[in-house]
């Protein structure tokens, strides 16, 4: 029988824009406060795109990073998923607008929509396909920029979410390394809970629906937060026990980052000291499906992460969505700021 084949992260890119906004700076535009937000949600700033900038545009720069830091030439790249709930255009694919910018001629190229979730749903399905010896090189990128989605009147949610991008070149590594446990959740009947409602087939953009706003995010933040505080725990602990680990062999946790308070409580469960755990909602705000590359490349850049090293990354998301995924890390090189 043929040796199964093991696949891992061997290069990490981050995109933000360079705008820095701040807690004040919105004080000036709805009923909120620094003090609130930082004490509700561990936000201090956020990057937020200029006009004319995409998800594609961050989407494009997060990727040529992870290509650069992996040694990877674009032509090498057999697949490329995008992870994002705000794609340039319905259709097409966000995904075909990347690989035509990157010039990888010979790649399939798809989106992937799973909300906040989306990056995880992607790096373990790009991860099936090395594992089944269909592809051996996957560029996975989660990018969002919420801000062209966002109501800007309305408080509970204008000063939750940041943009930004993250991508990781997938390949087979050595037997033991890359991916060691996942799963993929879905609970369809919380649809109604985080939705942009308009844009759709369902509901067609039109005067009306702009008028009405349903063409911006809706969220009901608590339910939400009650969910995300279950659900991190148990799919953590889901991936950890499948893996064969302990929670004590985890040297970094990297969950979806949406609120301190989720990620403290989600931390507190898996006994996890705060030392242990990637924070940076407080810089960038809710990335969506870039929180967690994010992350990943903050570490990869200061040096954090080593070779051997058990991480576990979790997140929850519109759908409601949820997945995780235990990864011994392999290595990648480099790296540079992630501004654009
Ligand atoms: O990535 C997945 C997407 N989203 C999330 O994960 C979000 C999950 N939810 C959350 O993080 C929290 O639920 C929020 C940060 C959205 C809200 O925090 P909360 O502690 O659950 O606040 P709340 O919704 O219970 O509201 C408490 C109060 C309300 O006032 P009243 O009704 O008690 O008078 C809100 O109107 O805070 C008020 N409020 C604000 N006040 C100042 C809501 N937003 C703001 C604001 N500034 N920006």
């Amino acid at each position: 029988m043929a040796e199964r084949v093991w696949a891992g992260i061997v290069g990490v890119g981050g995109c933000v824009p360079e705008r820095v906004v701040t807690n004040r700076e919105l004080e000036s535009l709805v009923d909120t406060s620094d003090e609130w937000i930082r004490e509700r949600t561990g936000i201090i700033e956020r990057r937020i795109v200029r006009p004319e900038q995409s998800t594609s545009d961050l989407a494009v720069c997060a990727a040529q990073r992870a290509l650069a830091d992996a040694g990877v030439e674009p032509d090498a790249v057999d697949l490329i998923i995008v992870a994002t709930a705000t794609p340039d255009m319905l259709f097409p694919a966000t995904a075909s607008l990347v690989q035509e910018r990157l010039g990888c001629k010979t790649a399939g190229a798809f989106d992937l929509s799973a909300g906040c979730t989306g990056f995880l749903y992607g790096l373990i399905t790009g991860a099936q396909f090395i594992i089944a010896g269909t592809y051996r090189t996957v560029l996975v990128i989660g990018a969002d920029v919420l801000s062209k989605i966002t109501d800007w009147e309305d408080r509970s949610t204008c000063v939750l979410f940041g943009d930004g991008a993250g991508a990781v070149v997938l390949q087979p590594v050595p037997a033991g390394y890359g991916l060691l446990a996942s799963c993929l959740g879905s609970d369809g009947s919380g649809a109604d809970l985080l939705k942009m409602p308009a844009g759709g087939s369902r509901l067609p953009a039109s005067a009306l629906t702009v008028e009405k706003g349903l063409h911006y995010l809706h969220m009901n933040g608590r339910e939400v937060f009650r969910f995300a505080v279950r659900i991190l725990g148990e799919a953590a602990s889901g991936v950890i026990r499948t893996a064969g680990l302990r929670q004590a062999d985890i040297d970094l946790f990297i969950p979806h980052q949406a609120n301190i308070r989720i990620i403290e409580a989600a931390a507190k469960r898996l006994e996890l000291p705060m030392e242990r755990v990637l924070v940076n909602v407080d810089r960038y705000g809710n990335t969506s499906s870039a929180s967690i590359p994010l992350g990943l490349d903050e570490v990869v850049r200061s040096g954090r992460l080593a070779h051997g090293d058990r991480v576990v990354m979790v997140a929850f998301g519109a759908g409601l969505t949820w997945a995780a995924a235990a990864i011994r890390w392999y290595g990648a090189r480099r790296q540079a700021a992630p501004t654009d």
